[in-house]
């Protein structure tokens, strides 16, 4: 189907406010091209700077990218230094296409296991595009769900140690409240390219709703086609949230 159609039939009201996606087959993509796994990394920036400004087009509000995972550390230290540079060649090149287009980086992960360069650069765009409101761009690095639950379970403790918070009245809220995540809403919608069917540590608590788009097309081969099609199927959808089919039908 050609890309207008496929846009012509998404519904402009339903867009979801939060988008979130697992970037995979980068080093598959290579490896079919006969090249290094880093090209397909370096192919991948590509389809993060096109999907990143289809999803601002649309009216997704947050974009949240699994960039660099607290496993990832485990990979060939070539690759984790390739992608490390990669990263902050990418973060600067695009700082200005950010400014153009409305929007605002942030990032969530234990940052501060980056390089040193790498960091300094990711404060400098995050203040740079820090008043940037048309979307807000969520790099996951050095990132795992299991990660933050456990960072916020700490947080939550040193409180009660304190005797700031009661730990009988602990809830929800409290959670949603220490975590990386604490500023946005749950993800509407979780991608994962490459046909992996599984979530790899990724935004564990926040997924509790999401719908979630598995595709096979591999990363750097995401268009935007591919991404109107996660959304279209998103819409397709009919969220419960553990309600009935009727009582969501239901106008309240
Ligand atoms: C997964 O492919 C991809 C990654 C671990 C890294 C994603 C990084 C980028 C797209 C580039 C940098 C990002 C930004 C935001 C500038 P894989 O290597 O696991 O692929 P495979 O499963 O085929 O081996």
């Amino acid at each position: 189907m050609a890309q207008k159609e496929l846009l012509n039939q998404i519904d402009p009201n339903r867009i979801p406010e939060h988008v979130a996606i697992i970037m995979d087959g980068n080093g598959r993509w290579a490896k079919k091209q006969g090249f290094l796994r880093i090209f397909g990394h370096r192919q991948g920036v590509d389809t993060v700077r096109n999907v990143v400004e289809t999803a601002a087009e649309m009216g997704v509000k947050y974009l949240t990218l699994y960039a660099f995972s607290t496993e990832n550390w485990n990979r060939p230290k070539a690759e984790v230094n390739a992608l490390m540079q990669l990263l902050v060649d990418s973060i600067k090149k695009e700082t200005p296409r950010l400014m153009q287009n409305g929007i605002r980086l942030e990032t969530i992960g234990n940052v501060e296991q980056l390089p040193a360069g790498c960091n300094k650069t990711l404060t400098e765009t995050v203040e740079a595009t820090r008043n940037n409101t048309r979307m807000t761009l969520i790099l996951a690095l050095s990132y795992s769900g299991r990660w933050d639950i456990i960072e916020a379970v700490r947080k939550i403790a040193m409180d009660a140690k304190k005797g700031l918070i009661d730990p009988e009245s602990i809830g929800e809220a409290d959670l949603n409240a220490a975590l990386n995540t604490a500023n946005y809403p749950n993800p509407d919608l979780l991608i994962r390219t490459s046909g992996e069917q599984r979530i790899s540590n990724f935004l564990l608590w926040e997924i509790a709703y999401s719908e979630i788009h598995f595709t096979n097309v591999l990363w750097p081969e995401f268009s935007t086609d591919d991404f109107y099609k996660a959304i279209l199927d998103y819409q397709g959808r009919e969220r419960r949230f553990g309600k009935t089919g009727d009582q969501i039908k239901q106008v309240v």
